[in-house]
């Protein structure tokens, strides 16, 4: 445990994987979000730090067993100020800063796809966690109608009056640089396999070279932008027809020619995607972004209907395992 009077420090700046804390280990280093006050009386800055970073090792291990086992609930902030835009990104997202001081990056719900990119975003943000990959935390935003008012671009203006109510927000991580293939540092194969296994499970096209969606920070690749995942949501009714789809476009993913051993992470990661699991973080999913969508009487309806598909493709993995290493091997 990280003993106080050290500074108040967050996962990352000890070398912590947040994505592996549990919410009471969390909250533990969390304190006061993306702060690093002075440091306590008597103790020099080193010290502390090194202290921080056995405890959060120890933290680590024990965070890792039982976030494996169950996926901590999702927090909902109220975001107080827009701090600026992210250019580079199709739907407008920004960074905005939330009522924990922290910097999140705001996916508008009028945004492209609206609220159904934010499911996909949320709910293969979390369950990518439930499989082990790392993500940066994932926070529902609470935008209020005040938030943006001065904002001199107009359009950025609409989009906030009309994201009033609950978004998605992902933790900024300063620093990360984009995974360039070229430029490397490689995945290792296990990991490269995991991740291509992950997007072809969710039917995730915006992992390209061109677009890769993985960011490198503190030594690891962080998965983000899940917004075009589960194509099937946008057809319900032809939803059915996409269970055992092979998932061609895999060939286009970044990371396939390190993934030698896809139906080996599937192995790994399938285990852990249990049917309780997925309903889990379905449950975090808002009504509210649910609600109304033709076909369903109600959002459990709804969310009943995601559990089903998602489970039904994970049954037939064999078909978008086996087109991933045809893939692989028409490129190496
Ligand atoms: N959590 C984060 N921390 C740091 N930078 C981030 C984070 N999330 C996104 N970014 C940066 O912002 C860019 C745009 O974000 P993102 O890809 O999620 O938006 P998008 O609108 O869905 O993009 P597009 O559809 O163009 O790929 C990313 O490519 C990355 O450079
Ligand atoms: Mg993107």
């Amino acid at each position: 445990m990280i003993v106080a009077p050290v500074w108040l420090v967050k996962a990352r700046d000890v070398g912590v994987d947040a994505a592996y804390l549990d919410a009471p280990a969390r909250g533990q280093l969390r304190t006061s979000k993306n702060a690093l006050h002075g440091p306590a009386r008597g103790y020099s800055k080193a010290a502390v730090m090194q202290s921080a970073r056995s405890a959060g090792r120890a933290l680590q291990d024990e965070a890792r067993r039982s976030a494996l086992l169950s996926s901590p609930a999702m927090r909902t902030l109220r975001a107080t100020r827009y701090v600026t835009p992210l250019r580079e990104g199709g739907s407008l997202p920004a960074i905005v800063e939330a009522e924990d001081d922290g910097l999140y990056v705001l996916k508008f719900r009028a945004a492209g796809h609206g609220v159904k990119a934010l499911i996909a975003e949320l709910l293969c943000g979390e369950l990518a966690r439930v499989a082990g990959l790392n993500v940066p935390e994932l926070v529902q935003l609470d935008v209020d109608a005040a938030l943006g008012r001065n904002e001199p671009d107009p359009e950025i203006r609409d989009l906030l009056r009309a994201s009033t109510g609950l978004n998605l927000g992902l933790d900024y991580l300063p620093g990360s640089l984009s995974f360039d293939p070229a430029v490397g540092p490689s995945p290792s194969s296990g990991e490269a396999s995991a991740i291509v296994w992950w997007d072809a499970w969710i039917t995730n096209v915006d992992r390209t070279a061109k677009n890769p969606n993985l960011l490198w920070w503190h030594h690891r690749l962080w998965l983000i932008d899940h917004g075009s995942a589960l194509y099937f949501h946008h057809a319900w009714a032809d939803a059915g027809r996409q269970v055992g789809s092979p998932f061609e476009a895999i060939v286009q993913h970044v990371v396939l020619p390190w993934a030698d051993d896809v139906p080996g992470a599937g192995d790994r990661l399938a285990r852990l995607l249990t049917p309780a699991a997925v309903r889990d973080v379905l449950e975090q999913v808002p009504d509210d972004w649910l609600a109304g969508e033709p076909g369903f009487a109600s959002p459990a309806e709804h969310r009943e209907a995601y559990a089903r598909h998602l489970q039904q493709r994970l049954a037939r993995r064999e078909v978008f395992e086996q087109e991933a290493a045809r893939a692989r091997a028409s490129l190496v």
